[in-house]
C-alpha cells in the first residue's frame, strides 16, 4: 500500500541507501559490459600516447637538437603529431561509445520506470504530485546519463593520469618533483571545501527545480479555476518565490564554482612557477637538463586536468547516489493489487456478481466508506445504485474494478473470488464510463478505440448505429482533433463519447457512473433508449442522481453513508415511501 507520499528527498535527513543505489547502477553498468569494456580499452590507449607525448619533446630538445640530427628531429616531431592525432581519435571512440552507452542506459530506465509506475494502485497517484513525478524520471535518469558517459570511465584515467605523471617525474628527476608535494594538501583542502559547501546547495537547487516543476504543473490543470477567481496575480507571486529561492541558492553554489575554478587556476601557474624557479636552478646547476625541464611543464598540464575534473566526478557520483536511490525507490514500490499467483480467467459473467457483506475504507485510520454492504447482480440484469453525495456509490465500481482493496467482506463473481480472478481479464470483462470523463489528445475516432490501432473502423460506426448518435457523430465527426484533457468539448459531449467508447469495446457487463449526468433531455432519452435495448442481453450497474435514468432497473440500491439503506424495484420503494421516494418526489415535484 502506498497511503503516504513516495519519498522524493524532499526529506533532508532522509539517508541514502548507498547500497541499494549502487546495486541499481551496477546492474545497468552489467548490462552492458562489452560497450564499456570497448570504452575503456579507448580511454587505455589515448591516455598512454598523451603520456608519452613529453616524453617525445624531451628527446627532441635533450637528443634530436644536440645531436644536429635533422632526420631524428623530423621523426621525432612527426611522432609527436601523429600521437596527438591518435589520441583524439580514440577519444572520439571513446567519447561515441560512451554517449550511446549512456542514452541507451536513460531510454531503458525510463521505460522501466514508466511501465513501472503504470502498475502502482491509484492510491500511489492520489498521494504524488503528478509533477514532481515527471520531474524526478527526467531529471533523475538524467543525472545517471553524466555518470555513465563521464565519470564512471573518465575517473579511471583521471586517477590513473595523476599517477602516473608523478611516477614518470619521480623517475626522472624526484628533487624536482617533490617541489610539487605541498601541491596535495592545498588541494585536498580547496577541493574538500567546495564540495562540503557546494554540493548541499546542488541538492537542494535539483529539489527546487523538482518542485518548480510539480507546482507547474498544478497550476497549469487548474488554470480555469485560477482564471475564474482571478487568482492570477497571486499564482504568479508563489511562482516568483520559487523562483527566487531557486535563483539564490543556485547563485550560491555557482560563486563557489567559480571560486573554486579560479584557485585551481591560480595553482597552475604557481606551480609552474616553481617548477620554472627550482628546475631552472637545477638546470644551471648542470643537474637537469632543458629537455627535462619542459617535459615537467607539459606534464603539469596534464596533471591539473584531473584535478579540475575532481570535484565534478565527486558531485556527479553524489547526484547520482541520490538519483539512483530515489529510482531505487520508485521501483521498490510493489502495487498492492496485482494479477493473482494463479489466476482464473474470466471472459464474461456466466452466472452473476455478488459482494457479500463488503466493508471498506480508503485508509487505516479512516471512516467506513462501504460498512457490510451485499447485493446480488444475476447475468443480463440491471441495478441502479442511487443516494446522497459521498454516500459510497462510486466505491462499490472502484471494488469491483480491484481499483482498491477493501478489509472485509467477499466479492464473487460467478462464485469466485475476485482476488482471484485475472486482473486483466477483470478489467476487460467490464466496461466503465466514469464519473470523471478523461479522453486523450488525438481524434474523437481514436478516443473511442482507446487508441488501439487494432479495432476495426466498422465497430465504432457499429457502435454509434446502435446507439442511434449517428446525427451526434455527424457534428462532432470522427476525424475532428481532440486536445488534452478533451478540453474542446462540452461535459455532456464528452459523456456521449464516453458512452460510446464503453460501447465500441462492447462488454457484456456495463458500469456507468453518473454517465447522463450533463446530457441534455433528448440526448438523455436517446442514450437511456439505447441502454435499455442494450439491457436485453448486457449485465449494467447504473449510478445515478437523476432517478428519471433509473426507473426501469429490476432492482435500486439507496446508498447513504456507505450503507444500504434501502432496497427494491421502482415501484416497491415508492411504495414504501422511504427516502427514495422522498428523492424522487423532490426532482419530480409529485406529492
Ligand atoms: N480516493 C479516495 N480517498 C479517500 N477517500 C475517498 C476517496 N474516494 C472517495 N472517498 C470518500 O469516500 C466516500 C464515498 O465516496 P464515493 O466517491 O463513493 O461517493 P459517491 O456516492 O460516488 O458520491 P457522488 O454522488 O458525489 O459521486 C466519501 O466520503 C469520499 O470522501
Ligand atoms: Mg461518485
Amino acid at each position: 500500500m502506498h497511503g503516504e507520499p513516495y519519498d522524493d528527498g524532499q526529506d533532508p535527513k532522509e539517508k541514502i541507501n548507498y547500497k541499494a543505489a549502487f546495486k541499481l547502477l551496477l546492474g545497468l553498468a552489467r548490462a552492458r559490459k562489452i560497450e564499456f569494456a570497448a570504452a575503456f580499452a579507448f580511454l587505455v590507449f589515448s591516455t598512454l600516447i598523451n603520456l608519452a607525448n613529453p616524453i617525445v619533446a624531451k628527446y627532441i630538445i635533450d637528443t634530436a637538437i644536440p645531436a644536429g640530427d635533422r632526420t631524428r628531429l623530423l621523426l621525432a616531431a612527426g611522432l609527436y603529431f601523429l600521437n596527438s592525432a591518435l589520441f583524439l581519435l580514440f577519444n572520439y571512440f571513446m567519447s561515441m561509445r560512451l554517449i550511446k552507452t549512456g542514452q541507451s542506459i536513460v531510454v531503458e530506465l525510463k521505460g522501466r520506470m514508466l511501465r513501472h509506475m503504470l502498475s502502482l494502485d491509484l492510491e500511489f497517484y492520489s498521494a504524488n504530485q503528478v509533477g514532481r513525478l515527471n520531474a524526478r524520471v527526467q531529471s533523475d535518469t538524467g543525472a545517471l546519463y553524466e555518470l555513465f558517459t563521464e565519470t564512471a570511465v573518465t575517473i579511471f584515467k583521471d586517477v590513473f593520469t595523476f599517477l602516473a605523471v608523478f611516477a614518470i617525474m619521480a623517475a626522472y628527476n624526484l628533487r624536482l618533483t617533490l617541489v610539487l608535494l605541498p601541491l596535495f594538501p592545498v588541494i585536498f583542502a580547496f577541493t574538500w571545501l567546495f564540495v562540503r559547501k557546494s554540493s548541499p546547495l546542488f541538492v537542494a537547487v535539483r529539489k527546487m527545480t523538482a518542485g518548480l516543476s510539480a507546482f507547474l504543473t498544478e497550476q497549469l490543470n487548474g488554470i480555469g479555476v485560477i482564471q475564474a477567481f482571478s487568482r492570477e496575480a497571486g499564482t504568479a507571486a508563489k511562482l516568483d518565490a520559487l523562483n527566487e529561492k531557486k535563483f539564490r541558492t543556485e547563485l550560491k553554489g555557482e560563486l563557489y564554482v567559480v571560486f573554486f575554478f579560479l584557485s585551481v587556476l591560480f595553482l597552475h601557474p604557481a606551480s609552474t612557477a616553481a617548477i620554472f624557479g627550482a628546475g631552472g636552478a637545477l638546470v644551471l646547476k648542470g643537474t637537469l637538463t632543458v629537455g627535462v625541464l619542459v617535459m615537467f611543464i607539459l606534464y603539469l598540464g596534464q596533471l591539473f586536468d584531473p584535478i579540475f575534473r575532481f570535484s565534478e566526478h565527486i558531485s556527479i557520483i553524489q547526484r547520482s547516489f541520490s538519483a539512483g536511490h530515489r529510482i531505487f525507490r520508485i521501483l521498490e514500490l510493489k502495487p498492492s493489487i496485482t494479477e493473482p499467483a494463479r489466476p482464473h480467467y474470466m471472459t464474461a459473467v456466466k452466472d452473476c456478481i455478488e459482494f457479500r457483506n463488503v466493508s471498506m475504507r480508503y485508509a487505516p485510520g479512516s471512516g467506513w466508506a462501504l460498512k457490510d454492504v451485499s447485493f446480488r447482480l444475476p447475468k443480463g440484469s440491471s441495478l441502479a445504485i442511487v443516494g446522497e453525495t459521498g454516500g459510497g456509490k462510486t466505491t462499490v465500481t472502484n471494488l469491483l474494478f480491484r481499483f482498491y482493496d477493501f478489509e472485509k467482506g467477499k466479492i464473487l463473481i460467478d462464485g469466485t473470488d475476485i482476488s482471484r480472478i485475472s486482473l486483466k481479464s477483470l478489467r476487460l470483462a467490464i466496461g466503465l464510463v466514469q464519473q470523471e470523463i478523461y479522453l486523450f489528445p488525438g481524434t474523437i475516432m481514436d478516443n473511442l478505440k482507446m487508441m488501439d490501432a487494432n479495432i476495426p473502423d466498422a465497430k465504432v460506426h457499429e457502435a454509434v448505429r446502435l446507439m442511434g448518435l449517428e446525427s451526434f457523430f455527424t457534428k462532432h465527426p470522427l476525424a475532428k482533433a481532440v486536445v488534452e484533457k478533451g478540453a474542446n468539448l462540452s461535459i455532456g459531449e464528452k459523456q456521449v463519447i464516453a458512452l460510446a467508447r464503453a460501447m465500441v469495446l462492447d462488454q457484456e457487463v456495463l458500469v456507468l457512473d453518473e454517465a447522463t449526468s450533463n446530457m441534455d433531455p433528448h440526448t438523455e432519452r436517446l442514450i437511456t433508449g439505447a441502454i435499455k435495448h442494450l439491457q436485453k442481453h448486457k449485465t449494467l450497474i447504473i449510478i445515478a442522481h437523476r432517478l428519471s435514468t433509473v426507473r426501469n432497473v429490476d432492482k435500486i440500491l439507496l446508498i447513504s453513508d456507505g450503507e444500504i439503506k434501502e432496497e427494491g424495484t421502482h415501484a416497491e420503494l415508492l411504495a414504501k415511501g422511504g427516502v427514495y421516494s422522498r428523492f424522487y418526489k423532490l426532482q419530480f415535484g409529485e406529492n
